[in-house]
């Protein structure tokens, strides 16, 4: 059986990589649909070696569109999904727009695979499944075997973020201003789209809006889609989320703090045989996890795993994965494969 497949944002960095993704995993899709805004009128995307024309997205793009995987901004998810869920369609949504939502499931595969079936109990409710928020889903999917085994307490998050999670012009500044400042131009001359200030050569603690508690949306992300993917809402977790002139690939500095004892030994084994997660870690040969390895892979890298003697039951880890395969379209398509597996899927 094949599915008629729309991707919501097919130009961007991460419908890209959606198309890529469904490509290479040869996900059962018969037709797809390439959707994007007005701006791309006339372009295409190759698709299975076909071209396939990019079409505008209306309300009516929907019309026998069994799956939609949108990535398109949280404004456009949220504006669409009446029309998609009127035609019938399961939108497995990459946007912040409804993950806080409690009947829409937000879905790790990893981690709690039978919570994506959800969404089908509430019915006055569109199917929405929520892909949460890339650098939330290469934590927890090295946190999930330390929860289930000892609990977690608190987790104090430091993340250095590459400029992919912010869109393909976020990609283009980068690249431009380091080439111009490489040709002499002042860093502090340039202009900025993307950012609030340059990205070149420099480090941004600021990832998404400002709120009134003085963190980031980013960061708040983090904190409350942690909690509820690993349905454990006294967690405490804070984080910093800042943006470095990296391409492609998250990195995050993790301190875990566990209800119980664990060993460092024990946190090895665990992470080396959790589903999606490879150990690196052999400091003695300069191994660990890192951004331009992780790029293309579907894995998640954990390493540096060493005791924090300052705190009780504590240790230190730190997590890679490339946020556009993982963080984004690979946890989609994933997703989009388990309602397959699960038989949640209808054919139109
Ligand atoms: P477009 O390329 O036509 O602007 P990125 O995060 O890499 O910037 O990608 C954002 C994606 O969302 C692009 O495919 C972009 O299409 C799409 N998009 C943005 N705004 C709209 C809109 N109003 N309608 C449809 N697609 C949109």
């Amino acid at each position: 059986m094949s599915y008629t497949v729309a991707i919501m944002g097919a130009t961007g960095a991460v419908g890209h990589e959606m198309a890529l993704t469904l490509e290479q995993r040869g996900f059962p899709v018969g037709q797809i649909k390439m959707l994007a805004s007005e701006r791309s009128e006339g372009r295409s995307i190759v698709f299975r070696g076909k071209r396939c024309p990019v079409e505008v997205l209306t309300e009516k793009s929907f019309k026998g569109v069994d799956i939609v995987l949108a990535s398109a901004g949280a404004s456009i998810s949220k504006k669409y999904a009446p029309a998609a869920a009127a035609a019938g369609a399961v939108i497995i949504d990459n946007t912040s727009a409804f993950r806080m939502e409690k009947d829409v499931p937000l879905v790790v595969p990893e981690i709690n695979p039978d919570r994506a079936a959800d969404c089908f109990k509430a019915k006055e409710h569109p199917l929405i499944i929520a892909n949460p928020n890339c650098s939330t889903i290469q934590m927890v999917v090295a946190l999930a075997p330390i929860q289930r085994e000892v609990g977690i307490k608190r987790l104090v998050i430091s993340t250095y973020q590459a400029v992919s999670g912010a869109g393909t012009p976020a990609i283009e500044e980068l690249v431009e201003q380091t080439h111009h400042h490489l040709e002499g131009e002042e860093l502090l001359d340039m202009e900025c789209n993307a950012f609030t200030h340059p990205i070149a050569f420099n480090v941004i603690p600021h990832i998404d809006v400002f709120l009134e508690n003085g963190y980031t949306k980013e960061e708040m992300k983090m904190v409350n889609e942690t909690r509820k993917i690993l349905e454990d809402d006294t967690i405490g977790v804070t984080a910093t989320t800042v943006r470095v002139p990296v391409l492609r690939g998250h990195s995050e500095a993790v301190n875990v703090e566990t209800r119980k004892p664990i060993s460092v030994e024990r946190v090895r084994e665990l992470i080396a045989a959790a589903p999606g997660c490879i150990l690196v870690d052999d400091p003695s040969k300069n191994d660990y996890p890192l951004a331009i390895y992780a790029e293309g892979k579907d894995e998640t890298f954990v390493g540096r795993i060493r005791k924090d003697d300052s705190a009780e039951n504590a240790f230190n880890m730190w997590v890679v994965s490339d946020n556009l395969r993982k963080g984004a379209a690979l946890n989609a398509v994933q997703i989009a494969e388990l309602l397959i597996q699960r038989g949640l899927i209808r054919k139109k």
